[in-house]
């Protein structure tokens, strides 16, 4: 019986070993945070037992031991340009079109890097493996689909937030411009016809920059693929996207709106379903604060040391004076702040544990989407001071949803930022209702991570699962929106008008001239 049991076993275990597909990963974005959401995506897939190889350009914090990783770090002058573009962000007021335009000027280097990867014979290396699956990490970078095309497998892409307009464009979603405003229009369903209006206006412009990009995306597919025969083209690789994860979960979130069956939403992916023990010193910081304890963070795309030093004495000023422990991710240990008691400088956090212990009772963040999710998800109240692009919108978001307070960083006074932390720890309102988020987000018929693994192997089975696209992916702009149809109608519709008019003019000229012949005739017939 036992016997039987254990063959039982060693053939289950054998299923899930024929299983594990080769999957390669492909995650050159620069930022950090992203690196974080695509990682936990493969850690998924490799813990359900399929061999996954990444590419990115920088050591991902993220890792599993079965994960075969390939880093190709930047070249070191474009390092430096794009160092030296996220400081200056730090020190100015930025929006997410004004960000959008530095990006489109001056963080060329940003896409460029991300092309000079496909040519390094590190990256070249891929190629000898025979692949049954890519999953891409988004940011501007659609002429990797190409290396898709090379391997000729199925694309998944992946997306760290909520679905963009182009998200919408790879799958076929509607876009919905009226009633779901986008990640630059900070605003509450339904919106207002001013709101709306700003919306539209927000959502032409973006369309405008994808389609000022879109060129330069072409150029490096083409310098990458292009001379590649039998290769298909981008416009064709685009078409042949089979779904596209999405680090978001709308129903608790928001906005509501339609998404198509290959968009999946994983939001959440990052954070851990159960937190792993904490450094000893950290664990002990934590329990010395019976009052609960402060984790602060500014997040990794900017050096702590880029923010203004004026800005920081105030930070320290207030923290110092605060009766609660705090944990400070400062990267230069060397230099820090200030020499307080009650402040425990760390260059590197487990952020999401520390988020997770229960005696983490605020959280002053930038307002990354990746802390805040964290944050929501452990139901930690948060003062945000955001620096940048969507960072603002988040913390608008954050403030309006009643988990925190937001402060402008680059504004902040000793009073202000006081009272705020004050505000946000004692009255209980921001608790309570970033609990009740906390338990909506959790409550799924999937967990993130069992998501990812489902629909990564339902893309595998059926070969790139093509039935699940949304016909609009291989529909024109005429087709889509019926203007052929349209065009159609309105010229039967002349057409009749026409007819029927000429008609009635005929018969009009008959019946006229049957009534001048009448009289002439009875004349006529008189004279007769
Ligand atoms: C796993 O992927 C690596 C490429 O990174 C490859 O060399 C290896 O052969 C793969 N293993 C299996 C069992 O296919
Ligand atoms: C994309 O192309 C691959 C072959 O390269 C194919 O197996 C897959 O089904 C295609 N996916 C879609 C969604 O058309
Ligand atoms: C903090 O302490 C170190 C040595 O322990 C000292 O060199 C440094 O000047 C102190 N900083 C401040 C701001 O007091």
């Amino acid at each position: 019986m036992l016997a039987v049991r254990s063959i039982f076993l060693l053939l289950a275990t054998l299923a899930v070993c024929a299983r594990g597909a080769n999957i390669l990963g492909l995650f050159s974005s620069h930022s950090p945070s992203h690196l974080i959401v695509h990682m936990s995506v493969v850690k998924a897939l490799a813990e359900a037992g399929h061999n996954v190889t990444v590419v990115s350009m920088q050591k991902p914090k993220v890792m599993h031991k079965n994960i075969h990783l390939i880093v190709v770090p930047v070249k070191e002058e474009q390092e430096r340009v794009l160092e030296a573009q996220l400081a200056t962000m730090a020190g100015q007021k930025n929006s997410i079109v004004s960000t959008l335009n530095r990006l489109m000027n001056d963080m060329n280097v940003m896409i460029d890097a991300q092309a000079d990867l496909l040519s390094d014979p590190r990256f070249q290396r891929i190629y000898e493996t025979k692949f049954d699956l890519m999953i891409l990490g988004y940011f501007i970078n659609d002429f990797q689909l190409g290396v898709a095309a090379k391997l000729q497998v199925p694309v998944i892409i992946d997306w760290m937030n909520a679905p963009i307009p182009i998200i919408d464009v790879f799958t076929g979603n509607p876009t919905e411009v009226s009633y779901v405003p986008n990640m630059a229009t900070f605003a509450e369903q339904p919106m207002s016809l001013l709101k709306r209006a700003e919306n539209l206006a927000k959502y032409l412009f973006i369309t405008y920059m994808s389609h000022k990009l879109d060129s330069r995306v072409t150029r490096h597919f083409n310098n990458n693929f292009g001379g590649e025969k039998g290769l298909r083209s981008l416009e064709e690789m685009r078409k042949n996207i089979s779904l596209a994860f999405v680090n978001s979960h709308l129903i608790s979130e928001g906005p509501i709106r339609p998404l198509v069956p290959a968009i999946v939403e994983i939001g959440g992916i990052q954070v851990k379903d159960t937190a792993d023990p904490l450094p000893k010193d950290i664990d002990q910081f934590l329990q010395q604060s019976p009052e609960g304890a402060i984790l602060l963070s500014l997040g990794s795309n900017i050096k702590s040391t880029a923010v203004k030093p004026e800005l920081i004495q105030i930070i320290y000023k207030v923290l110092s004076e605060i009766n609660r422990n705090v944990i400070w991710k400062w990267e230069d240990l060397e230099k820090t702040p200030g020499n307080a008691t009650n402040i425990l400088y760390k260059n590197w956090l487990p952020q999401d544990d520390i988020l997770a212990h229960p005696n983490t009772k605020l959280f002053i963040t930038h307002a990354g989407k990746g802390g805040i999710t964290e944050a929501q998800y452990h139901g930690v109240p948060m003062v945000a001071l955001p620096i940048f692009g969507d960072q603002l919108g988040n913390a608008v978001q954050m403030e309006r949803s009643g988990y925190g307070l937001a402060l402008d960083l680059l504004s902040i006074t000793e009073e202000s930022f006081r009272t705020a932390l004050n505000e946000v720890l004692e009255n209980d309102k921001y608790r309570q209702t970033i609990s009740k988020f906390s338990s909506m987000y959790r409550d799924r018929p999937m967990t993130a991570r069992e998501t990812v693994v489902y629909w990564t192997d339902y893309v595998l089975r059926h070969r790139g699962a093509p039935h699940l696209q949304s016909p609009v992916v291989h529909m024109s702009f005429i087709e889509l929106f019926n203007l052929d149809l349209y065009a159609l109608l309105i010229s039967v519709l002349v057409i009749i008008v026409v007819l029927i008019r000429l008609t009635v003019r005929f018969a009009w000229k008959k019946l006229l001239g049957k009534a001048k012949s009448s009289p002439k005739t009875s004349k006529k017939q008189k004279k007769l």
